[in-house]
């Protein structure tokens, strides 16, 4: 029997040691979360952003902006919140309206409240192995895999999906914890064969249930980072049945890794607040 890897219990474990960091703060950390618009899985994102906030002590302002807001105005609303020494972390939630340069917003938060770990400062701290805010969902299934005691160390990790956000952070991290990492994405051939070489198999690819059977080394630990939805219903990036049938452990969705980004994003955000002390 496989065993399932429960995100909302490491989530709270995660939580109960921030809590008395949290504490320890004269003036509670603040994060600061811009949603721009009115995309329904982003409000969604963000209220479980802010009710994290609200179970930790963590105060917490959500800024509403139009969904016509131009690059200038956003870049203008970053700047103000960078010099705000009463903000800690940042969070500008993705996606943005086409108008806007969203390279550019991200690029103007400060490294030191990316509590999100996009600034390229960030990105080049995580490839260098130097201290820095990491990407919270690959740092999430980090911590997962850690506290179930799962190796990686000599391990094959395969990680499907490139994204900035999760596939290319989550291989660094694997491969700074010492495991023999393959990246696949939608060009690569026989993408099957190279999953079945996983010993740690990541699905980031962001499409219903597209790894099956085939691509499962039986006795896998598979880790399934996709939220899909599905006829309203939340699916992930791996066939359940098949996942549960072959795997060691895995991650359900929902309740495996969803969860763990806003703990580490909480995590991030104690960080960044005690680091500006
Ligand atoms: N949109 C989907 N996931 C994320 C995330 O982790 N951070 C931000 N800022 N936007 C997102």
């Amino acid at each position: 029997m496989a065993i399932i890897l429960d995100g909302k219990m490491i989530r709270d474990q995660i939580l109960a040691e921030l809590k008395p960091r949290v504490a320890a703060f004269a003036r509670a950390p603040q994060l600061v979360v811009i949603l721009v618009g009115d995309n329904p899985a982003s409000q969604v994102y963000v209220k479980n952003k802010i009710a994290a906030c609200e179970v930790l002590g963590i105060r917490s302002q959500k800024l509403s902006p139009a969904v016509s807001i131009t690059t200038e105005q956003l870049l203008a609303t970053v700047n103000q919140l960078n010099a705000d020494p009463e903000v800690h972390g940042i969070l500008v939630q993705l996606p943005l309206p086409p108008q806007v340069d969203a390279m550019r917003v991200l690029e103007a938060v400060a490294p030191g409240k990316d509590v999100d770990g996009f600034h390229p400062v960030n990105a080049g701290k995580l490839l260098s192995g130097a201290p820095g805010l990491r990407p919270c969902t690959p740092s999430g299934v980090m911590e997962l895999l850690r506290r179930y005691d799962i190796p990686i160390e000599g391990r094959k990790a395969v990680v499907v999906g490139r994204s900035e956000i999760v596939g290319k952070p989550m291989a660094i991290l694997l491969l700074q914890a010492n495991a023999t990492v393959t990246i696949c994405h939608s060009r690569t051939s026989n993408l099957a064969e190279e999953c079945r070489r996983a010993d740690i198999l990541v699905a980031a690819i962001g499409r219903a249930e597209y790894l099956g059977e085939e691509h499962i080394q039986p006795g896998a630990v598979v880790i399934d980072v996709g939220m899909n939805r599905v006829n309203g219903r939340l699916t992930g990036d791996v066939d359940p049945v098949e996942m549960a049938r072959l795997s060691s452990a895995y991650t359900p969705v929902p309740g495996g890794v969803g969860p763990l980004t806003i703990a580490m994003l909480m995590s991030n955000t104690v960080r960044a607040a005690e680091q500006a002390q």
